[in-house]
């Protein structure tokens, strides 16, 4: 469970953000690439797509721009976009997919992007975009042990030119960094500590001593792969303790139900590719 913080009481601010979307129209499980992945179980198509729809609905309602890049048949998996690139100033730096499965939604997205007018890097190493680069006010987070090459993470840094920190995953069921770690305001951070090696866990403790730490309950039903505008803090349903430890810190958190998507390991923030001017 997570810890004895003080609540932070101060008044939180929205800043409306533009977000980039896959509708599910081709999703399936049919490969298994992580642990939440089961070809042999179920997946309500026609639900999934429902699901998402209410996801991109909720961001209009709350004022967010939604763009929309077509879904492909034949990459079920094109649905989480958080991995077709990292965005931050306006610039794009493309994703390279680790598995062959998805190795194709790299120039999909990449080619979105240019379509769209923004320039855009073809990356060298593997790096699997927002699902492993989180970008704080200061830094951008950057996640390796399953997924992203480490040396993406010098070349982000040097075509960003910010700040990339480095952590290393270790909980295969925490495969991309937007499972274990996300970002609520500014530097202002929450994460679910035994999904790190000690080492980057001993690094978040000194960079983010604040940090809203999160507990496995709510870190094993993807409570950590929200979504935050400054206030509004979209996350799946399910994770009702992290819900009320963010109302104690002045977010407004807003459940999801994404059931048919977490059949692929992904939720909210997977769904959602944020476009940073
Ligand atoms: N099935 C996808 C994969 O394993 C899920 C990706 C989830 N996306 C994310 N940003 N974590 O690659």
């Amino acid at each position: 469970m997570s810890t004895a913080q003080t609540p932070d009481r101060r008044p939180r601010t929205q800043r409306p953000r533009r977000y980039l979307m896959c509708r599910p129209a081709h999703f399936e499980v049919v490969y298994a690439i992580n642990p939440w992945m089961d070809p042999d179980k179920p997946v309500d198509a026609a639900l999934a797509v429902l699901q998402w729809e209410r996801l991109r609905e909720l961001y209009r309602d709350l004022g967010h721009t939604v763009d929309l890049i077509d879904p492909v048949p034949g990459l079920p998996d094109m649905v989480y976009a958080a991995n077709g690139a990292t965005v931050v100033d306006g610039r794009v730096l493309g994703a390279r997919f680790r598995n062959a499965e998805r190795f194709p939604e790299g120039a999909a997205y990449l080619d979105w992007f240019r379509s769209h007018g923004f320039a855009v890097h073809d990356p060298e190493f593997v790096n699997e975009g927002e699902g492993d680069f989180l970008v704080t006010a200061s830094f951008v987070l950057a996640g390796y042990g399953f997924r992203s090459d480490q040396r993406s993470h010098q070349e982000a840094e040097a075509f960003f030119g910010r700040p990339v920190i480095s952590l290393e995953l270790v909980d295969p069921r925490y495969y991309h960094l937007d499972t274990a770690l996300a970002v609520l305001d500014g530097d202002e951070i929450m994460y679910h500590p035994e999904a790190f090696a000690p080492g980057s866990r001993a690094l978040l403790e000194t960079l983010f001593p604040e940090a809203l730490k999160v507990s496995a309950e709510d870190a094993s039903v993807f409570g950590l792969n929200a979504v935050s505008d400054g206030l509004n803090v979209v996350l799946p349903e399910a994770a009702e303790g992290l819900a009320a430890e963010l109302r104690a810190r002045g977010f407004r958190p807003i459940g999801m139900d994404l059931s048919e998507l977490l059949k692929g390991g992904g939720s909210v923030k997977c769904c959602t590719l944020e476009i940073r001017p």
